[in-house]
């Protein structure tokens, strides 16, 4: 039961909110077959297909360049990412879609292969010099070239929202751009696709769509839009995760989880996410830890201290997760929460602490000092953070151990 007693909540003051899909969202088993229709729809002549070494070597980039060859179109593959994608490499798809003169861009793969398709997509306009557009001073306005997008993971989200993220090598952070024209024409969610998908990635992945879920449902910028698809992500992760993760063949734990992800990501793309995120990032630049992970791992210490500011909602997660029923307790709902989350890890084989990871404890500080400047994050967060608080938070995750133990 949701508690609608304790639901009186905030919503910002905004005078007025978007609400961003791509043009077509279509989710089904083999829907991926229909993606040389949807060329043919568009008018395009010759296709890119982008993806990642990983996907390359399970067959999927063949498959998806056999759709495109069945309907006719002349196609051209860069498959150059292994790992999670840093500007460079953004700049060399960059160069490489535009001397192949395509006019339409097929990303296959997670959110890293998506976010240099979207990326790719949006930036081969007139974009000579393309510094100022990576370091976020320029926003990317329009598309000239036709974009669809396919994830393979459960998931990021990607195919369905305003951002990509890359890494700044020099400066060891990674980086979020955010336009509306990173938004494809078509998102074609095929849970067949993620049927080999490895269970660790399954298992990061999946979690990272549950932080988006839980953090857009608290975010600052949320509306009862957003909400709906952050509630139906957060009902449909429990049931699903661990046989996605442990089970992987089991196509009915799939679909569960391609759902959750998309929703997620509907309501990301659109209220944003928040603290978890922001202290994800300097983890993912200086020690390449994947955003999965370091967002799984940092939900429940995060939470922990921002749940407080938002308990109704803390109540109406437990119960989105199937805790039960803590209407008349909310302290209890937001620890129940947090207990759960960081169960969880365990569960799905996930790190535990940052030590386990490798971190250096004298890195933390710097660490701390890094995440506080993201402010388009933290102030999408409903509690005001301090760098100490943050490096305070980072110990706790450091150690693996819940304040309250
Ligand atoms: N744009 C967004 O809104 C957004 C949101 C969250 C995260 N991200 C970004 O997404 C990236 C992480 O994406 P991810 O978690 O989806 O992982 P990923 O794209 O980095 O892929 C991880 C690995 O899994 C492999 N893989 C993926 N699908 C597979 C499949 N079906 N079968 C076999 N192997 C498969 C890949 O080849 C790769 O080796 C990060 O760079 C993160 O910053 C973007």
């Amino acid at each position: 039961m949701t508690t609608d007693l304790l639901q009186k909540q905030t919503f910002s003051v905004a005078a007025s909110t978007d609400f961003m899909m791509p043009g077509t969202v279509r989710f089904g088993v083999n829907s991926f077959l229909s993606l040389g229709d949807e060329l043919e729809k568009l008018g395009v002549t010759k296709v890119a297909v982008i993806s990642d070494k990983g996907l390359e070597k399970v067959g999927l980039v063949d498959r998806a360049v056999e759709v495109v060859h069945a309907n006719g179109k002349p196609s051209t593959t860069f498959t150059e990412i292994a790992g999670e994608p840093t500007f460079d490499l953004l700049a060399e798809s960059i160069g490489h879609v535009k001397a192949e003169g395509c006019d339409a861009i097929v990303g296959i793969g997670g959110g890293s292969a998506l976010d240099v398709a979207k990326a790719t997509a949006a930036a081969l306009l007139d974009k000579d010099d393309l510094s100022s557009y990576f370091s976020g001073e320029k926003t990317v306005l329009q598309r000239t070239v036709s974009c669809i997008l396919l994830p393979t993971t459960s998931g990021t989200g990607a195919e369905v929202t305003k951002n990509a993220i890359f890494e700044d090598t020099e400066n060891e952070v990674k980086r979020g751009l955010v336009s509306a024209s990173f938004l494809p024409d078509v998102a074609i969610i095929d849970p067949a696709l993620t049927l080999s998908c490895p269970s660790r990635v399954t298992a990061a992945s999946g979690v990272d769509a549950f932080t988006h879920a839980i953090e857009s449902y608290v975010a600052v910028n949320a509306t009862p839009i957003t909400k709906m698809y952050a509630e139906k992500a957060m009902r449909l992760f429990a049931p699903n995760i661990a046989s996605a993760v442990h089970n992987g063949k089991d196509l009915e734990g799939r679909i569960g989880m391609s759902w959750v992800s998309v929703l997620a990501g509907v309501s990301l793309a659109n209220a944003g996410v928040g603290a978890v995120h922001a202290l994800a990032y300097p983890l993912g630049g200086k020690y390449h830890i994947e955003h999965g992970v370091a967002n799984a791992l940092l939900m429940p210490f995060v939470f922990e201290v921002t749940g407080e500011t938002r308990m109704s909602e803390m109540v109406n997660v437990a119960s989105f997760l199937q805790l039960g029923d803590y209407s008349n307790n909310p302290h209890e709902a937001l620890e129940a929460v947090v207990s759960y989350l960081y169960q969880l890890l365990g569960k799905l084989n996930l790190p535990t602490s940052l030590s386990e990871l490798g971190i250096s404890k004298e890195d933390l500080p710097d660490l701390a000092h890094q995440a506080s400047k993201i402010d388009r994050l933290l102030s999408n967060t409903p509690y005001k953070l301090s760098e100490e608080m943050i490096l305070s938070i980072y110990l706790n995750a450091y150690k693996g151990v819940k304040q309250r133990d």
